[in-house]
């Protein structure tokens, strides 16, 4: 196992908002956890890198706990997290950005390298180099923070919301990217309020309901799942 989280308890002030969540991740999958507004998604996420301290609860990646290391240093283990609202510095342009998202690795020679890999999996980035990420679209801003986390030279990529608010052929390229972010050997764990897309392009997912994992499986078969159908896919 990868990641490995295990009754993770987590709230704001007096306030709990996770109970006892467990789920792993393995390496080499692309897994997916769903859940609606409000349940809780973008908390875990921020709890596994380090924004937020759990109030109790372990978190494992390849068997080394996470839950005393700085931000900072869960990066440093390749853990990289895409936050819900892209979070873009948007007077800066694309490459800035991107290159933002490599400071980490100081004079890195192999930098210049990856910023060529990373313009081959999104060339529209590349195109608008030049541009200032505020000037771009909603689906270019999103490439754009996917592209900035890959530059991190992520083992794990954390991608909060990458659908929220876009076109649905945007989406479908933004899952192609995914897809081939993962072809090239980078594990991914999407977190999604869209819980058809999230299923339909995951190997195996979780259902996050008001805190607690209600359900998981290969996803699949939870799309086809009754009551998973009944209450989040209307059908
Ligand atoms: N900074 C915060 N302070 C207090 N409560 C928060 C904070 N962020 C989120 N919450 C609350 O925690 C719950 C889960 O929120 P969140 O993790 O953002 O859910 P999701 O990402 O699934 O929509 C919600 O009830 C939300 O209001
Ligand atoms: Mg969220």
């Amino acid at each position: 196992m990868f990641l490995e989280v295990k009754n993770l308890n987590v709230g704001y002030g007096d306030v709990q908002v996770l109970w006892d969540v467990s789920f792993s991740v393995d390496k080499g999958m692309i897994v997916s956890l769903v859940g609606a507004n409000g349940a809780g998604k973008t908390t875990l996420l921020k709890t596994i890198s380090g924004l937020i301290r759990p109030m109790g609860g372990e978190i494992l990646f390849d068997g080394k706990p996470l839950t005393n290391l700085s931000s900072k240093e869960i990066v440093g283990l390749g853990i990289v997290h895409v936050p819900e609202g892209r979070r873009l510095f948007p007077d800066m342009s694309v490459e800035e950005n991107l290159l933002m998202g490599a400071y980490r690795r100081g004079k890195d020679p192999k930098v210049a390298d990856d910023l060529e890999r990373v313009y081959e999996i999104f060339p529209r980035l590349k195109e608008r180099r030049k541009q200032k990420s505020g000037s771009l679209s909603g689906g270019e801003q999103q490439m754009c923070a996917m592209a900035r986390g890959l530059m991190a030279n992520p083992e794990l990529l954390l991608v909060d919301e990458m659908s929220l608010g876009l076109a649905p052929l945007i989406v479908d390229d933004l899952v192609d990217i995914v897809k081939a972010i993962h072809k090239e050997g980078t594990t991914v764990f999407i977190v999604e309020q869209d819980v058809h897309l999230a299923l339909s392009n995951s190997d195996y997912g979780y259902v996050l309901a008001t805190g607690h994992i209600m359900m998981e499986g290969p996803s699949k078969e939870l799309l086809n799942n009754k009551q998973i159908k009944e209450v989040f896919l209307g059908l």
